[in-house]
């Protein structure tokens, strides 16, 4: 086959041209003297019309053999057709098929979750989940141009570690040539390391948690970006996590239109999240849960329906400061005006999506560092480096982490983390 080959997505540029696609059969139809081939190549989604008296007699019978998602190389010529979902047509001359598939697993009635869990590989390939993948990806790619327009270094933190960041119960623990290591949960104590030497960096990587429980919020394997800066304080990260959100959002509204109305996302409510986002501290929100019937009592985390209240409190992603130490990390500075609660931040998306941002900033301080350590429970041996960053030039800083799949989710409305990930990993499932 002589003509270009050109991507389903490029087409309009070959207007009146004989162009090749290689792709998968969608649907096949036929009318007597007319076969109708609606082909996908990953970029696009096009219909060929075959004509019995254009294509040779052997690929015409071939081509009413096609199934389901069978691969084939198709000559043809574009032209423009207003009723087309595309704009274009393509009428084809020349067809070569590389495989006919046997009968696919997954047709267009409806299946279990557990069933499309079970064929991922292939359920990967249905329009709303090549939509998902098409978002996350922009997601993660606004991500990168947004620090990178800003002067942050991308480093890469390790995925084995000796010590936990997110505390002890959720650690993945695995066998290091004869010692104990764990899967990472946060790449942030390095960060705090390379933020010491280049000012302003970020992690972008896959994290690790062993949640024992089912729900809708958590994989044991999630991907994670994770902002750190020196000689910041709460105000300024917080400041740089809604410029962030902003960004991302903006971006998948910009350049993912196409996809998001696959989803059938009504975008009304994205065009909502822009600065500043509504902002108070945890006992605000606390009196908040009260007056809608949630009363929690002083010192108690946030559990799913609270988190729910507060993230449909309002169109805009909610952020609450100033927890209770008790109930977050090692790390987190106590605020000096009132030193049981800390520095920290959670950002709330809307719409009832709950946390996708957690951060802070950072203890400072060697001999309050090395306390907390110890009333943690954690082996100071462990975070003997760590406390080092505390000895020599020691800087107030802080960063935050926000959840990859959390925010796909919320962006592509839907109703459980599985699907904002090509492969997830949770309590029951390893495979595929
Ligand atoms: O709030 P977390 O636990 O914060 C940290 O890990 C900090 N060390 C980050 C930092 O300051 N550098 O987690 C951060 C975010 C959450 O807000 C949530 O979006 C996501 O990570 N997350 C999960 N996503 C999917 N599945 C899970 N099990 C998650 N746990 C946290
Ligand atoms: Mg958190």
């Amino acid at each position: 086959m002589s003509s270009a080959a050109v991507y389903i997505a490029d087409i309009a540029a070959h207007d009146g041209k004989e162009v090749t696609i290689s792709g998968w059969l969608v649907r096949r139809r036929s009318s007597g003297k007319v076969q109708f081939l609606i082909l996908r190549d990953g970029s696009g989604v096009v219909q060929a019309v075959l004509s019995k008296a254009e294509v040779p007699p052997d690929q015409w019978e071939r081509a009413s053999e096609l199934t389901m998602e069978s691969s084939l190389v198709l000559r043809g010529k574009v032209r423009k057709d207003e009723r087309a979902p595309g704009g274009y047509e393509l009428d084809a001359i020349e067809l070569s098929i590389l495989q006919i598939a046997p009968e696919y697993p997954i047709g267009p009635k409806e299946h279990g979750v557990a069933f499309l869990l079970d064929h991922r590989h292939l359920w990967l390939r249905s329009r709303r989940q090549h939509a998902i993948l098409r978002i996350r990806h922009e997601v993660i790619s606004s991500c990168h141009r947004f620090f990178d327009e800003r002067g942050f270094i991308l480093a890469d933190t390790p995925i084995f570690t000796p010590n936990a960041c997110e505390g002890t119960t959720t650690l993945f623990e695995t066998d290091y040539f004869g010692d104990r290591a764990y899967l990472t949960q946060s790449g942030q104590l390095y960060n705090e390391a390379v933020a010491m030497s280049v000012g302003r960096t970020y992690c972008f990587g896959p994290t690790f948690r062993a949640e024992k429980s089912k729900t809708r919020r958590h994989l044991t394997e999630f991907w994670m970006v994770e902002p750190e800066v020196a000689f910041a304080s709460l105000d300024d990260i917080v400041a740089l996590a809604e410029d962030l959100i902003c960004f991302v959002i903006g971006s998948v509204l910009e350049r993912r239109r196409p996809e998001l109305e696959a989803l059938e996302r009504d975008v009304a409510p994205l065009e909502e999240v822009k600065k500043p986002f509504p902002r108070m501290t945890y006992d605000q929100a606390l009196e908040l849960l009260a007056k809608k019937g949630n009363a929690i009592e002083w010192g108690g985390d946030f559990g799913a329906q609270d988190e729910e209240i507060l993230s449909t409190s309002h169109p805009r992603p909610v952020i609450i400061t100033h927890y209770p130490s008790a109930v977050k990390a090692f790390y987190m500075a106590p605020d000096p005006e009132r030193p049981q609660t800390a520095l920290c931040v959670d950002i709330l998306a809307p719409e009832g999506y709950g946390e996708i941002v957690g951060g802070g900033q950072r203890i400072d301080d060697l001999e309050l560092l090395r306390r907390r350590i110890s009333e943690h429970g954690l082996p100071e041996e462990a975070f003997s480096w760590y406390l080092d960053l505390r000895r020599y030039g020691s800087v107030p800083h802080a960063g935050f982490g926000m959840g990859i799949e959390r925010v796909v989710s919320w962006i592509c409305k839907l109703d459980h983390l599985r699907e904002a990930i090509p492969f997830p990993r949770m309590l029951n499932r390893l495979a595929p």
